[in-house]
């Protein structure tokens, strides 16, 4: 299991398949994939089969992360950093409700751009997100991320694009 990433609450680690049934759960919640564009899982199975083929670390170097809690290693969501068009690199996350409101997102975010400018090397991060998903509006615009623009997301015609500089990071107090 590597982990990635430590917070104050949090590691972030790879998946491994047998986050199948964590990420089964999570999506079988209408209210968290509500504004991502995903469809639910249909069986544990297909969750499995997701992970296991989940190339991002090995074609990348990075990818979107597991949010373990560090006091009893629960799977509280995931989150993390992905190539996408036009080599943008997309910061997402994902919590389950009954951890919502609890800072988790925000921790694991400001830990994700962090890495992504310091050991990555990366100039940019973006967020794009639906305007009505307000607690990913505040964490993206708690991260610092500036409005862009509106596009196209995930078959959202309207998304909200959010971006950050490596600049404007470390200028952040
Ligand atoms: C978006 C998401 C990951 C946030 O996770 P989280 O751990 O609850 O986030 P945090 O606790 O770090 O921050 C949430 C912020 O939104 C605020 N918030 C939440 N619901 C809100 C609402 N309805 N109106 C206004 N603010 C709201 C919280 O108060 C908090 O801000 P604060 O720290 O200034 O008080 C979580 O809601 C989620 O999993 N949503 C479903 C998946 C999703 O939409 N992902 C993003 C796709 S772009």
């Amino acid at each position: 299991m590597k982990i990635i990433i430590e917070t104050e609450r949090l590691q972030l680690r790879e998946f491994v398949p047998d986050d199948a049934q964590s990420m089964f759960d999570l999506n079988a919640d209408p209210e968290v994939i509500r504004y991502t564009g995903d469809p639910p899982f249909e069986s544990v199975n297909q969750a499995r089969t997701f992970l296991e083929n989940y190339a991002d670390y090995e074609k990348n170097g990075y990818g979107r992360w597991a949010m373990i809690a560090k006091e009893n290693q629960e799977f509280i969501g995931w989150c993390g950093l992905k190539l996408i068009e036009e080599g943008l690199i997309d910061l997402g996350f994902r919590v389950f409700r009954t951890h919502w409101n609890k800072g988790y997102a925000s921790e694991a975010a400001k830990a994700c751009i962090d890495y992504g400018f310091n050991k990555l090397g990366f100039d940019e991060i973006i967020g794009r997100v639906v305007a009505e998903n307000t607690a990913s509006v505040k964490v993206l615009e708690k991260m610092g991320m500036q409005y862009w623009k509106n596009d196209i997301c995930h078959g959202f015609e309207n998304a909200r694009y959010y971006r950050i500089s490596k600049e404007s990071n470390q200028n952040l107090a």
